[in-house]
């Protein structure tokens, strides 16, 4: 069976296309590189002893898409690609609303047209806005405080409404808590263009000597030392996540949502422990006031995820950071 994969060159979808290959299912990559490097093929090439198809296109282009899709005989759309930082969109929103929104709509039709009806959508518990308690289930209230999660909330109501319209649609939207680590061989992991949004790959940096040190935005948070604390989970967890979602609904139509997270918090002081052992460097911070609009805690109830897809995190923290370190330290500058 062969499955299209959007954004699969980018840091999720370049893991979920391994895990794909090992459960026998075979991803077409279709990316625009905006965002990430053709030598992630060769990459996952070293990994999986596989050549897999890439094509290199947007998803806003509906004829290549089109094409695309007919002459691989796709099954179904593993949907990663999409604009992803926080901040920029806030500064860009309609950059965001068209990337991440319009252009899933047209994707949407041209699978339509093509006769493809089931789709993975990557959604992140951005969706679920100011937590209003934890652990944090399915049935939250959705909300965002940011462009960027609103367009995550906009394709879920979009692809809720599509399978109400046509019944024999699956759409599985899965909420991802904070991806981290990279791939064991240290062949593949996160590398982001500029300043990193996320704290593990800033941690990283500044490991490798990239960065000075780290800011850690408020130390006087109700938590055990004080520091934030989230759901963070191995990138390999996530990308069998993936799968199991795919597999265990194949047959299946309607929208549903899952939640990826390991349901533990870790402080931003129990990641940085935690990388110090596994690079064996020590990696400096200073305290910093607290940054608007962030918590004190965030973790996710992952119990629907275990029941319905028989599907659990199995890697800690430990491995997270062990793992982030072996790709750090052997790609310092990411694959540019
Ligand atoms: N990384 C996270 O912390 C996180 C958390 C929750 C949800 N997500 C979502 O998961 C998905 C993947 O995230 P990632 O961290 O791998 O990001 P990434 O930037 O590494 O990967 C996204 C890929 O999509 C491609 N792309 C972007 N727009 C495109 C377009 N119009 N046409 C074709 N390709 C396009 C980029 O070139 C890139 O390779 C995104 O939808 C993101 O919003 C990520």
């Amino acid at each position: 069976m062969k499955v299209l994969v959007t954004g699969g060159m980018g840091y999720i979808g370049s893991h979920t296309c391994i895990a794909l290959h090992e459960a026998g299912i075979t991803p077409v990559i279709y990316d625009n590189l905006s965002n990430s490097s053709i030598r992630v093929l060769d990459q996952l090439e070293k990994i999986t002893q596989q050549r897999f198809d890439f094509v290199e296109g947007d998803i806003n282009d509906s004829a290549k898409l089109a094409k695309t899709m007919v002459e691989h005989s796709i099954e179904a759309v593993f949907h990663f690609a999409a604009l992803k930082a926080v901040g920029e969109s806030a500064e860009q929103p309609l950059r965001y609303y068209q990337n991440n929104v319009s252009a899933t709509t047209t994707m949407l039709l041209t699978m339509a047209e093509v006769g493809i009806k089931a789709i993975i959508f990557s959604s992140s518990a951005t969706v679920y806005g100011d937590p209003k308690y934890l652990p944090i289930d399915e049935t939250h209230p959705i909300s965002s405080t940011n462009p960027y999660g609103w367009t995550k909330v906009m394709v879920e109501q979009i692809l809720e409404d599509n399978c109400k319209a046509n019944q024999d649609n699956l759409a599985i939207a899965l909420r991802y808590f904070n991806p981290v680590g990279a791939h064991p061989s240290g062949l593949l992991g996160e590398s982001p263009n500029g300043i990193p949004n996320n704290l593990m790959p800033f941690i990283a940096q500044t490991a490798v000597g990239r960065r000075e040190f780290i800011n850690i935005f408020g130390n006087d948070y109700d938590t055990a030392d004080g520091t934030g604390v989230r759901d963070y989970i191995h990138i390999m967890d996530l990308a069998t996540g993936h799968v199991a979602a795919f597999l265990a609904h194949q047959k299946d139509a309607g929208f549903l949502a899952y939640n990826l997270g390991t349901g533990e918090g870790y402080s931003v002081l129990e990641v940085i422990n935690a990388f110090e052992k596994s690079s064996n460097k020590q990696v400096p911070y200073k305290f910093a006031p607290r940054r608007a609009g962030d918590i004190a805690c965030n973790y996710a109830d992952a119990s629907l995820a275990k029941q319905k897809l028989n599907w659990t995190a199995t890697l800690d923290l430990q491995a997270m950071t062990d793992d982030s370190w072996n790709w750090q330290s052997k790609y310092p500058n990411g694959l540019e």
